[in-house]
């Protein structure tokens, strides 16, 4: 048991998918998993671990923002071993070639977040996905023919930006889209030791304005926890 999660060692697989809302995880286990057990209902942040096509995997909600997912995905890999940690999430667009309903595997995690500095370095850091886990999930989705999209993403710290135009300087730099979890992950998972990877649906366009409605949601989450459990 560790502060945040009430686990035993032993309990929580070396594969897990991150998604920040612990319904969701609850979501996923119920409908893809073989015999899912919950492992953790601290603060309702649900936890599973189950099968998928004979693999043990585990599903734990973050929570939103890097202070929330840094905490969790520092527990899995320190505490309990955890040795994949894939999210899936949903972020906002800054392409008008990029729409709602697709889905981006973040190759890298720019950030206006300050969670860095606690390394002390001489300069900035580039938080970026495991290269193992990118390829298995390009191939995964190339497998399914889900189109995806791979580059750079912003991890902000900042939902409702006092500057609506803050973006588009992100933009400028091709940078795909918005959320608020990646770089916290990439950047625990290079300090410990561990593989990260973030699988996101865009629900909305910064571009456009456009907004996803929820059965469309709900289609375009099914592509992307389909690619992100192939990774077990
Ligand atoms: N997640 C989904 N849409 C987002 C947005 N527009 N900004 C930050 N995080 C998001």
């Amino acid at each position: 048991m560790t502060v945040h999660i009430g686990a035993k060692k032993g309990d929580i697989a070396e594969t897990i998918l991150l998604p920040g809302d612990p319904l969701r995880a609850r979501f996923v286990a119920e409908k893809y998993l073989e015999n899912p057990v919950c492992y953790n209902e601290v603060r309702g942040m649900y936890g599973y671990t189950g099968h998928y096509k004979g693999k043990r995997i585990s599903v734990q909600g973050t929570g939103m923002g890097m202070p929330s997912i840094g905490i969790y995905s520092h527990e899995l890999i320190a505490d309990y071993g955890v040795k994949n940690l894939i999210r899936i999430g949903s972020c906002g667009s800054f392409n008008e070639n990029i729409k709602v309903r697709d889905v981006l595997l973040a190759m890298s995690a720019s950030t206006n977040s300050n969670y860095a500095s606690q390394y002390e370095l001489p300069g900035t850091f580039a938080p970026t996905a495991s290269y193992e886990l990118l390829e298995k999930a390009k191939k995964a989705a190339d497998e399914k023919s889900i189109p995806v999209k791979v580059g750079n993403i912003l991890s902000s710290d900042i939902f409702y930006d006092a500057n609506p135009d803050a973006w588009k300087k992100w933009a400028a730099l091709g940078v795909m889209g918005v959320e608020m979890e990646a770089a916290a992950l990439y950047m625990n998972a290079a300090k410990l030791g561990a593989n990260a990877l973030a699988i996101l649906t865009v629900s909305d366009s910064l571009v456009t304005h456009e907004l996803t409605t929820s059965e469309e949601r709900e289609k375009t989450l099914t592509d992307m926890i389909e690619i992100a459990l192939e990774l077990a």
